[in-house]
């Protein structure tokens, strides 16, 4: 399998397994069969609520003795309801302690936005602090200093536009090292992820399969389907592969990481089999043409009446 490099040298397997929409009494298990079966990277995130389910299951594993915490890699991710200064180390530490573990290989900060403490998901204004009172450079030099202080070894964030990116850049001493965000043939991202190639940050995608598990208020009329689109079963079909292989295969191929959800003990298996898929000119010919720039995460959930945050990824083509 490939991996992304980091500038001290460490590596970070491409394929990892996502936790987002996997469910407790389930992911434990899911984590479990992925380790068992060959994978090295979780993804993980205070918000998905599953942690100390997660927790449990490295705890069992790494206590087996057969694979130890230095051979996995382990991602996480800052609430929005954290982000001043005060509350990042705090929240962390939160997350170390249910995940079971001393150190994160890399923690990321989940949005570019700012919710007030103690908020899951706000339903107003009142709930939000805007930019200005809580700007992102003020989060950021928290990251710093959790990874001075030896909690974290990479820090990075995810949701960031190239704008938002350059602007951490210009205003701060440390890059990120990592942006987290969606990807997959309908968002394709080509100048994000030229952007980030020259500036050293890795690339993770996700919703690599499109994200169908996702709760039905999330889901617009009529969404495309990745799984089902003629174009990506034709190229499966052709290598003996199925879908989802091409998917995340398709991924890895661009140099990113990708961390397809599955607590499927079959579909974890199979997802990880993708690194032996290879796709050719002609696949990749073929699926560059279906970039249609289509986000099954919009990011519309942050709009309330009068906060900040409208058109959360700088979109050109955005819509109010
Ligand atoms: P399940 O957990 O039952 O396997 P994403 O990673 O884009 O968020 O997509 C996750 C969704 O895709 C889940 O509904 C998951 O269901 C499903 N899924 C995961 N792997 C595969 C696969 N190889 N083929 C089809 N569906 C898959």
């Amino acid at each position: 399998m490939k991996s992304l490099k980091f500038k001290n040298g460490d590596e970070m397997p491409a394929i990892g397994l996502g936790t987002w929409k996997s469910d407790k009494g389930e992911v434990g298990e899911a984590v479990k069969i992925a380790l068992k079966n060959g994978y090295r990277h979780i993804d993980c995130a205070a918000t998905y609520g599953n942690e100390a389910e997660i927790g449990e299951a490295f705890s069992e594993v790494f206590s087996g003795g057969n694979i130890k915490r230095e051979d996995v890699w382990v991602t996480s991710k800052l609430w929005n309801d954290s982000h001043k200064k005060e509350d990042v180390i705090p929240a962390l530490k939160q997350t170390l302690k249910d995940l079971q573990l001393d150190y994160l290989d890399l923690y990321l900060i989940h949005w570019p936005v700012a919710f007030k403490k103690g908020i899951g998901f706000p339903k107003n204004d009142e709930d939000y602090y805007s930019l200005e009172e809580v700007p992102i450079t003020e989060t950021w030099e928290a990251m710093i200093e959790a990874k001075k202080q030896g909690l974290v070894k990479h820090i990075g964030v995810s949701n960031f536009s190239i704008k938002k990116l350059q602007d951490l850049m210009d205003k701060t001493d440390e890059n990120p090292e990592m942006d987290q965000v969606e990807l997959h043939p309908y968002l394709q991202q080509n100048e994000l992820l030229e952007f980030c190639s020259s500036n050293n940050i890795n690339v993770t995608a996700f919703s690599p399969l499109g994200s169908g598990d996702r709760a039905d208020s999330m889901k617009a009329d009529n969404e495309p389907s990745l799984l089902e689109n003629e174009t990506i079963k034709k190229i499966a079909d052709k290598h003996g592969a199925s879908a989802g292989q091409v998917l995340i295969k398709w991924n890895e191929q661009r140099g990113t990481a990708v961390i397809p959800k599955s607590t499927n003990e079959g579909r974890i298996k199979e997802n990880l089999k993708s690194t032996g898929l290879k796709l050719d000119e002609d696949d990749l010919k073929e699926i560059a043409a279906l970039d249609r720039h289509f986000r099954y995460v919009t990011g519309e959930f942050f709009v309330t009446d009068g906060n900040s945050y409208e058109n959360i990824y700088d979109d050109a083509d955005y819509k109010a």
